[in-house]
C-alpha cells in the first residue's frame, strides 16, 4: 500500500465512529482531507452531521462538499473530532502535530471534543526511542518574534535539548502566517523524551500561542500499514 493509500485506509475507518446527529471536528491536512471527502460522500447518502473546520482550507473544502459547518462560538462542544498528525508515540497517544500550521484551532477543536480520533499512515507511528524527529511546530505572535524564539531556546536547553528553531518560511521566503495571523516555529530538537515537560515550559513564554505537542488529548489513533487498519487506544 502506498502512503496515500494508507492515508485514506485511515481515513475511511475513521467513519465508524461518526454517527448521525453528531458534531464533528473536521482536521487539516492530508489525511484529513480523505476524511473529510469521505464525510461528504455519507452526508449526500443522508448522514445528518454538523462539522466545525479547523483551518479555513478544511473549511473551503466541506463546504464544496455540501457538509454542513458551524463554528466554535456557534456549537462549543463536539462529539469527536478526527485529524491527522505529524508523529504518534505509541501508548500514550502523544502528538506532533502542525506541519500544517494549524496546530492552535486544532488543539482548540480537538479538546473541546469527547473523543479525538488521530487517523495516520504507519509512518508516523514512533516508540520513546525514536518520537520527535519530526520538528515541533510553535504558533507564535509576530510581536516580539526574535524575543519569544530566544525564550523558547532557553526553554529548550533548560530540558537538556537543544536543535534549530526555524521560522516557518513560504516558497519566496516570506513568513509563513497561519489563519491566526502568528507565525510558526519549527523547533529542530532530533528526539523529545519529556513531551509534558516541554510542552508546560513552551506554553508558559509569553508570546507563544501555542505548540504541537497534543498530550493526553487523543483517544485514539487508527494507523492504516499493509496489514490492515491498526485501532490504537491511549494506554494511561
Ligand atoms: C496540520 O496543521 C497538521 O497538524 C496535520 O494534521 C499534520 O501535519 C498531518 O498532516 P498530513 O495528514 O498531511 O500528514
Amino acid at each position: 500500500m502506498s502512503i496515500e493509500e494508507q492515508k485514506k485506509a485511515a481515513a475511511v475507518a475513521a467513519l465508524d465512529y461518526i454517527e448521525n446527529g453528531m458534531k464533528v471536528g473536521l482536521g487539516t491536512g492530508s489525511t484529513a482531507n480523505y476524511f473529510i471527502d469521505a464525510l461528504g460522500e455519507r452526508v449526500k447518502g443522508g448522514l445528518d452531521v454538523l462539522c466545525v473546520p479547523t483551518s479555513i482550507a478544511s473549511e473551503e473544502r466541506a463546504r464544496e462538499l455540501g457538509i454542513p459547518l458551524s463554528t466554535l462560538d456557534d456549537t462549543p462542544e463536539l462529539d469527536v473530532t478526527v485529524d491527522g498528525a505529524d508523529e504518534i508515540l505509541e501508548g500514550p497517544l502523544v502528538l506532533i502535530k502542525g506541519g500544517g500550521g494549524a496546530l492552535t484551532r486544532e488543539k482548540i477543536v480537538a479538546s473541546s471534543s469527547k473523543k479525538m480520533v488521530v487517523i495516520a499512515d504507519a509512518g508516523k507511528l514512533k516508540s520513546a526511542g525514536d518520537f520527535g524527529a519530526f520538528p515541533l511546530p510553535v504558533e507564535i505572535l509576530p510581536f516580539g518574534a526574535r524575543a519569544t524564539i530566544l525564550k523558547m531556546r532557553r526553554a529548550i536547553e533548560k530540558l537538556g535539548m537543544s536543535g534549530e528553531l526555524v521560522v516557518r518560511e513560504k516558497n519566496g521566503g516570506e513568513a509563513f502566517v497561519t489563519d491566526n495571523g502568528g507565525f510558526i516555529v519549527d523547533c529542530h530538537l532530533g528526539h523529545v523524551t519529556q513531551p509534558e515537560k516541554l510542552a508546560g515550559k513552551l506554553r508558559r513564554i509569553p508570546g507563544v500561542v501555542e505548540q504541537g505537542l497534543f498530550v493526553g488529548i487523543a483517544s485514539v489513533a487508527l494507523v492504516a500499514t499493509d496489514e490492515g487498519v491498526r485501532v490504537l487506544e491511549k494506554q494511561a
